[in-house]
This record gives C-alpha cells, structure tokens and sequence, in this order.
C-alpha cells in the first residue's frame, strides 16, 4: 500500500504533507511532516500540482487558500476539528463591533470562513509573535480561550477571549501532571499551549508540537512528559531512539487525526476525492490574514 501511494504520488505529482498527530504508518510516508506553521509555509511553497493533506478540515482549507491553482485532497473528508467549530463568522463579526472593532487574532484551527474575518492568523509556534507585531493595545483572539490566555501572560497587551478551546488538550488537569510527574521523576515536563493555563504552569517549557521535538533534542534532559496529543509520542520517539517520552494522559486522544488511513489516502490519490476547494470570495478575504502571518 505504501508503495502504492508513492507511485501515485510521484505520477500525479502530488506532495504528501502530514501532521505530526496521524497515524505512524501515514507520517512514514510524508514528504513533509511538520506542525501547523511548517505545513502552511510548506503548502503556500511547493511546486506539485496536488496536495494531499494529512491531518484535518481546516488544514487542508489553509492550503486551498494559499494555494487556488492547486488540487488540495483531504483523504478523510469527514476529519474536522471540535474546536475550529466553537466559533463562527457573524459571532465573531459581532463580537468585533461589540468590543469597538478591535483586530482579530485567529489561531488557524478555524474555518476559511472565520480567518477571512479577522485581521491576522497564528499558529501555536508563533502566538507570541503575532501578538506583539499588532498595533493596538486590545486584541480578540480566537477560537481556542488556552492559547490566548497563554499568549496574555506574554505580553502587556489586553486579550479578550473566545470561549473555544481542544477538547482534548483541555481535559488535562494539573492533578494528571503531577501523577506523571510522581511516576517520571526525573522527567521534563513540556505543554502544548492548547492546555489550561494551570497545566501550563507546571511546565518546564510550552512549545508547538514541532518545538517539542526540537527542544527534547537541544535538552540535556533524558526523559520527557507531553503534554500534547498522544499522535507526538511516534516522531518525537523515532527522532531521539535514546531519550525517553511519557504521555501525560492517555487521554489526550484526537480521533479525528486518526481518520486518515493507507486505504483512503492511496484511494483519494487514485480517484482525486476529498478534494476541499474555498469558495474564491471567502479564500480572499482569508487569504490576507494567513499571509500576513506567513509574511511575519
Ligand atoms: P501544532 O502542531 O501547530 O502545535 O498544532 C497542534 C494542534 O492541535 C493541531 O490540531
Ligand atoms: Fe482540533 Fe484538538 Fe484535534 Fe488539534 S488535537 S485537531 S485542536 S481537536
């Protein structure tokens, strides 16, 4: 079957872009496996005349919007994401009027339909950053209410909230980590900023799901609790065979970045279904948010 894909891939000139929670069998066979920024700076570079995204609805949207002229297939077109579906486009319009049209972060777990009504996109590498680029002293952020409180403790700016966050991410408790932490003790802990800001207090350093494999290979730690998706224990294992990694909850489970399978991908590629296309009049507007972030 993997052979089988790689053929396709390399007849169609597709691009395999894989997140770092699928499955181990699909991110064995990426051409690029990445967090969410690393895959959308990909997405808006390659040259291949399809893209086929690993990963969920709204990562596949981005690379229709940065990429029009390209086929962008979702192998598992039910994939989506819980909490790119706690916010909406005329809520978050109204919010906006409601707080005196203040900008508009969007954290890119959202749909093509909220990103092309807001000022700017981040990603959970680059929060900070984009935060600190905005010319105004108050900021909306949204969906998820974890990362913009994360992003309030670094930075003198006012952050309103959207209530939104992953379901996933959010279940990890400060309880569970000093469980972890009684079981590993001489592990570091390192937090996703999607979890609560309690959990992230406990931390030994937050990071995006491709800085923890870079900080657990700059670390002179040699064991690790994640507090992420359990999907990152496969790279980040494969990546440092020496060091050791813990979950911090089994709980921490996505179903939806399971939904990609060896079977619906080489089919997808095959019959080019799941294609995910933005109307054009939204991919525009959304369009300037996700390049300026890019940009940035
Ligand atoms: P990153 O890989 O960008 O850290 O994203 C985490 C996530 O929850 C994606 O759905
Ligand atoms: Fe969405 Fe959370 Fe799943 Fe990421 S892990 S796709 S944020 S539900």
């Amino acid at each position: 079957m993997k052979e089988k894909i790689k053929q396709l891939a390399r007849e169609k000139n597709a691009i395999i872009l894989v997140h770092n929670y699928q499955p181990p069998e699909i991110q064995d066979i990426a051409d690029l496996c990445g967090d969410s920024l690393e895959l959308s700076i990909k997405a808006s570079k390659t040259k291949a005349d399809i893209i086929v995204f690993c990963g969920v609805h709204f990562m596949a949207e981005t690379a229709s919007i940065l990429s029009p002229e390209k086929i962008v297939l979702l192998p598992a077109k039910d994939a989506g994401c819980p909490m790119a579906d706690m916010v909406e486009p005329d809520a978050l319009k109204k919010k906006k009027q409601a707080l005196g049209n203040i900008p508009v972060i969007t954290y890119v777990n959202s749909s093509a339909a909220v990103k092309a009504v807001s000022d700017i996109c981040c990603t959970s590498a680059n929060v900070i950053k984009v935060v600190n680029s905005i010319d105004a002293d108050e900021i909306l952020m949204t969906p998820d209410k974890n990362l913009a409180q994360y992003a309030a403790s670094n930075t003198s700016k006012k952050i309103h909230l959207w209530d939104g966050f992953c379901p996933f991410h959010n279940t990890l408790t400060a309880q569970d980590v000093k469980r972890a932490r009684k079981d590993h003790p001489n592990a570091c802990f390192i937090a996703h900023p999607e979890c609560r800001p309690e959990v992230l207090k406990l931390a030994d350093s937050i990071q995006s799901t491709s800085g923890m494999i870079k900080f657990a290979g700059q670390s002179r730690h040699t064991s690790f609790i994640l507090g992420t998706e359990t999907g990152l224990l496969y790279p980040i294992s494969k990546t440092y065979p020496q060091k050791k990694f813990y979950p911090a909850s089994p709980k921490m489970y996505c179903t939806d970045m399971k939904k990609i399978t060896l079977e619906n991908l080489a089919d997808s590629l095959e019959t080019l279904t799941g294609e995910i296309k933005v109307p054009e009049d939204i991919r525009k507007n959304a369009l300037g948010a996700v390049q300026k972030m890019i940009n940035l």
